[in-house]
């Protein structure tokens, strides 16, 4: 594989951090989930029982807060200020909250900053929202994965009750939908399709199916 940045973006519950994970297995590339990075700050933000409309004192936060991703053996850790919040960003209440923390400028600014230093010089899958249109704008590959709105409440739904969280389909949904509009109409970087990028339905598909159907693109681009 000589591509060296994959970009993955598309609305919450599409399937991207699973794909984007296996993708970059497959390849030996470092995976960088950049969602996980804005629900981190949100867990800091509940923590500290800051409101989500203080954006002055989020950002300030932004700045000071240290939000690392950890590679380790196909699995990604995330970090926040030397603590472990793997688990803890998955909360509802975080996936609540998170599309609000992600719309105020000084965050994006100071974590879109976090995410192209990570690149290093390159080998990398990135998935999120804004990654082929604002922070990786010369991506080799770049996709849109989406699916329709029942399938991807359906697919969140079982990752939760696996993980032992109590909540129905229906507030997945209602969740999922409020999201999509948050994220699509924010007014920096929202969630759009880049014009370049390839788009995947990934409603009727598996999940081996869409990495193969990545992988072939990025083969077939070199
Ligand atoms: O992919 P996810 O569901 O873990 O993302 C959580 C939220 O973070 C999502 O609702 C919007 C925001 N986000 C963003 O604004 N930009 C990104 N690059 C990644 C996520």
């Amino acid at each position: 594989m000589v591509k060296k940045t994959i970009a993955i973006d598309g609305p919450a519950g599409a399937g991207k951090s699973t794909v984007a994970r296996l993708v970059a297995k497959r390849l030996g590339y470092l995976y960088i989930d950049t969602g996980a990075m804005y629900r981190a700050l949100t867990l800091l933000v509940m923590n500290q029982s800051i409101p989500v409309t203080n954006e002055e004192e989020i950002t300030a936060l932004a700045k000071k807060s240290d939000i690392k991703l950890i590679n380790n053996n196909g699995r990604v850790f995330v970090y926040c200020n030397g603590i472990n919040v793997t688990e803890k960003i998955r909360q509802p209440e975080v996936s609540h909250y998170v599309s609000q923390v992600a719309s105020i400028p000084g965050v994006r600014k100071r974590l879109v900053e976090l995410q192209r230093a990570m690149t290093g010089s390159g080998r990398v899958v990135m998935d999120g929202r804004d990654i082929a249109t604002t922070v990786l704008p010369h991506a080799d590959c770049k996709f849109f994965l989406t699916a329709s709105v029942a399938e991807r409440a359906r697919r969140r739904y079982r990752e939760l009750i696996e993980k032992g969280f109590k909540i129905t389909e229906e507030e997945i949904e209602a969740d999922i939908r409020h999201r999509d509009v948050m994220d699509s109409q924010r007014k920096v970087s929202p969630l759009v399709c880049a014009p370049d990028a390839i788009v995947i339905d990934s409603t009727n598909l598996t999940v081996t199916e869409v990495v193969d159907t990545i992988i072939g693109y990025c083969e077939r681009m070199r």
